[in-house]
């Protein structure tokens, strides 16, 4: 039996979910106030902070007391959290709709420890492919791999989307001070020419390579970007020549050579790795170019702290616990989003990567059995850059009508490269400092009780706060883990698939039928059935628009 049949049956029904709604109830109608815990309690900040790996979280600003971690982690056992998730690390198929396993963790596992699925140990492919990347990375980044016309590459273009751009793009940028080698990585996603045009500019196609990342080799805005640029190289190098500067990582690999990729380019990933969580696969090979293979172990290393610090088991677990809090205030609070603002410049993009990975794993509505899920599931995640997000949102965290717990992301030290930097020192603590009077403010509100009501923060919103030492390799794959597994802890409390993403397609399909149109210049007619009313509506204002 997969544990997934545990959690496959309504959570929402359990005596665990019942003591937990009532203990909600009771702190509301009681009017729990964190200023009043915090007083109540001197110890509550020590004994409301973890560690996990380097990472410091302190969770003592949350609406919780002891009793409620107690029934949360109660209602995390009656879901079989636990149970799921080593059924996942053991390699079962715990996606259970595309049938698969989901073994992102054996990416990172440490080298020589077997993964079976199937049957199959999986280490060795994934050491072999590692090796693969490094042995290619390094021959790119000491132009004993050069381009057709033997010139060095000096720019590499990842061209993916979703899973197979959020990730890398986030640690590219993340990992700044640590590039080294002289080749500049660029990512483009979108199928707005712009994106392509801008990911070019400037680019000469015999010192440029392109790395096409799709797990499927079936999406289109890759596709079309990849014929692109391809077009655009080719229109230099000719069609032959240009077909030495590209590459491709994919699970499909026959697609990826029918589409004109020589088999020696191809790098694999494979289907039980999902797009959201490849970071540490192939997918991450313009990371490795810009950073180095040493510093992408690192990153691995990191992931696999967390990765190891979850696998000793729930009690102490700090991504089980970050996962309960969202289930806390999805579920028995109401609150319906979660803002992530890092204070850091170079995590500008995380809280883009993390949207597709808490949106679309946990945006699910069925359960594992099939039937609906009876209660609201994941957060609308968003965010962005602090202090930057200060002169923009936060004016609504602290006072509009909605309570958005948040989690504040900040660093002790100040990026390697920039610390030595006229001022850097007080103006990376003037962030750490401007991050801590966020949560304090949230969380206390104005300190006494203000005459003029416009000028009054209401407090008792609550926070986290995650630290680290500095913004390195091993920190990134740290905090990637980290929202990693709560992610999949959520969806196992709820008990739903959090590996699938069904509920994209039909938009895919529905695109595929209009742009045909689009293409054939045909305006619908009234007796069209192709299409709705409304698009149909929308097509014939287009094409009067388009002729201008
Ligand atoms: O958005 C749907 C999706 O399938 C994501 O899950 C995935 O990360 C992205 O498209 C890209 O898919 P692929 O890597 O197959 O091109």
């Amino acid at each position: 039996m997969l544990p997934s049949d545990a959690a496959a049956s309504d959570i929402t029904a359990t005596s665990e979910w019942a003591a937990l709604a009532r203990h909600a109830r009771e702190l509301q109608a009681g009017g729990v106030d964190l200023a009043a815990l915090s007083e109540a309690d001197p110890d509550r900040p020590g004994r409301c902070t973890s560690t996990a790996g380097q990472l410091v979280i302190d969770w003592s600003r949350h609406l919780v007391t002891d009793t409620t971690v107690e029934l949360l982690l109660a209602l995390a056992e009656r879901a079989g959290v636990a149970a799921r998730i080593e059924a996942m690390l053991g390699g079962e198929p715990v996606n259970v709709t595309d049938g698969r396993a989901v073994l992102h963790t054996a990416l990172r596992a440490p080298a020589g420890e077997a993964v079976v699925t199937g049957g199959v140990d999986v280490a060795p492919a994934i050491a072999a492919e590692h090796e693969r990347m490094g042995a290619f990375v390094r021959a790119l980044r000491s132009g004993e791999r050069r381009g057709a016309t033997d010139l060095p590459i000096r720019t590499v273009v990842n061209i993916g989307i979703g899973g197979s751009q959020l990730g890398p793009a986030m640690a590219h940028e993340a990992l700044a001070a640590f590039r080294s080698g002289g080749i500049e990585c660029r990512f483009v996603s979108n199928i707005d020419p712009a994106a392509l045009a801008a990911g070019l500019d400037g680019l000469d196609p015999a010192e440029t390579l392109f790395i096409v990342v799709s797990k499927g080799f079936a999406t289109a805005e890759t596709l079309a970007n990849a014929r692109a640029a391809r077009t655009w190289a080719a229109s230099v190098l000719g069609l032959k020549a240009a077909g030495q500067h590209f590459v491709a990582v994919t699970a499909s690999r026959d697609e990826a050579v029918e589409f004109g990729i020589e088999p020696d380019n191809v790098f694999a990933t494979w289907d039980w790795v999902g797009g959201r969580f490849s970071m540490g696969s192939a997918a991450g090979l313009a990371v490795m170019t810009a950073i180095g293979e040493e510093n992408f172990a690192a990153m691995l290393a990191g992931m696999r702290t967390i990765d190891e610090h979850v696998a000793a088991g729930p009690a102490a677990s700090i991504p089980m616990l970050l996962g309960l809090l969202s289930v806390w205030y999805r579920n028995f609070w109401g609150f319906q989003t979660r803002a992530v603002v890092p204070y850091s410049e170079r995590l500008r993009l995380f809280p883009v990567w993390l949207q597709q990975v808490i949106m679309e794993s946990n945006g699910k509505r069925i359960r594992l059995d099939g039937s609906p899920v009876g209660c609201e599931t994941a957060e609308i995640v968003w965010g962005g850059v602090g202090t930057d997000s200060q002169h923009s949102f936060h004016q609504l965290l602290h006072q509009g009508t909605t309570v958005v717990p948040a989690d504040f992301i900040v660093l002790a030290r100040a990026d390697a490269d920039v610390a030595g930097l006229p001022g850097a020192a007080e103006r990376h603590e003037a962030l750490v400092a401007n991050c801590f009077a966020q949560a304090a403010a949230l969380a206390f509100g104005t300190p006494a009780a203000e005459d003029d009501p416009h000028r009054e923060l209401p407090g008792n919103r609550p926070s986290t706060v995650v630290m680290a030492p500095e913004l390195t390799p091993s920190v990134l794959g740290q905090l990637v883990a980290l929202y990693e597994h709560q992610t999949v802890m959520q969806g196992a409390v709820w008990g739903i698939n959090s590996f699938d993403q069904f509920g994209v397609e039909l938009g895919k399909t529905l695109a595929d039928a209009i742009v045909d149109d689009l293409q054939a210049g045909t305006a619908p007619t009234d007796t069209d059935t192709d299409h709705d009313p409304s698009t149909k509506s929308l097509l014939a204002h287009y094409e009067r628009l388009r002729e201008g």
